[in-house]
């Protein structure tokens, strides 16, 4: 495998004392990945929010580990030089034993790490993935795959308590040799806090200007998914709109002639 696909705590932790800024967004299928990697993007994550913005489904809980192979190949087959980092999705990691399974699905359909939601819970999970020398991504604050016990998706770390276990957390994942960590929706002050206290880099999601690294699903950036804006981002196309307007075009055309 070439170096810069390499996501190793010594390489990243070294990304971030650089003072890079790591851009990540999401990709499902060939085209996007193959588009973004032109781009430029640093990362890509095959994200389980496929199952909102490309299956139709309410919340990632419908995500099946099939799909995320389905989609982390078509993947691989459009990005070959970026890092791709692939969900494991929801009840496909309940045990170590479980999550070292379902991290060789995803590695053996092109993936270079995988990326799981928790935090000091999941220690062992992680260090059973890395024993099989499958690079592992923390995620902490908001965990959509438990949007059904939350019922809203809620801003955290805003009082003390909540703070100091999201930083427990993020420690006990860096402990335990995740190479980075995803910050969804956890208030600045506090996601600020979590990026001092680590060596490995944090990537924001609605949590402020302060991580290392910024991710966004690319349906919210582009306008692809038109039914629903995340607050926090500015969509910079309105590709939605765009598609429509050619359909109308063509569906005008045909019915004219
Ligand atoms: O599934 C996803 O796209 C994610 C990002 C929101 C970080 O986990």
């Amino acid at each position: 495998m070439s170096q810069n696909l390499l996501l190793s705590t010594d390489s990243t932790a070294a990304l971030k004392s650089s003072g890079s800024r790591i851009a990540v967004l999401t990709a499902y299928d060939y085209p996007m990945a193959r588009l973004l990697e032109e781009a430029g993007v640093d990362w890509l994550l095959v994200g389980d929010s496929l199952g909102m913005v490309v299956l139709g489904y309410p919340d990632t809980t419908s995500v099946t580990l099939a799909d995320m192979v389905h989609h982390t190949a078509a993947v691989a087959r459009g990005a070959k030089n970026v890092p791709i980092i692939s969900d494991l999705p929801f009840r496909t990691y309940d045990t170590p034993e479980q999550a070292v399974h379902s991290a060789l699905k995803l590695t053996q359909a092109g993936a270079h790490a995988v990326k799981l939601e928790g935090g000091v819970s999941k220690s062992p999970h992680i260090e059973a993935i890395l024993s099989q020398k499958i690079p592992v991504m923390g995620h902490i604050g908001m965990l959509p795959q438990h949007i059904r016990e939350e019922g809203a998706y809620r801003i955290k770390g805003r009082t003390d308590a909540d703070a100091e276990r999201l930083i427990e957390d993020a420690l006990a994942l860096q402990n335990a040799g995740a190479f980075g960590i995803v910050l969804e929706l956890i208030a600045p002050e506090t996601s600020a806090k979590i990026t001092a206290a680590l060596k490995i880099p944090t990537i924001g999601i609605g949590s402020g200007p302060s991580c290392d690294g910024q991710v966004l699903v690319t349906h919210d950036l582009t306008g692809a998914f038109p039914w629903f804006h995340p607050k926090f981002v500015t969509p910079l196309a309105s590709t939605g709109e765009q598609i429509r307007e050619a359909a109308r075009a063509f569906v005008s055309r045909i019915h004219c002639t």
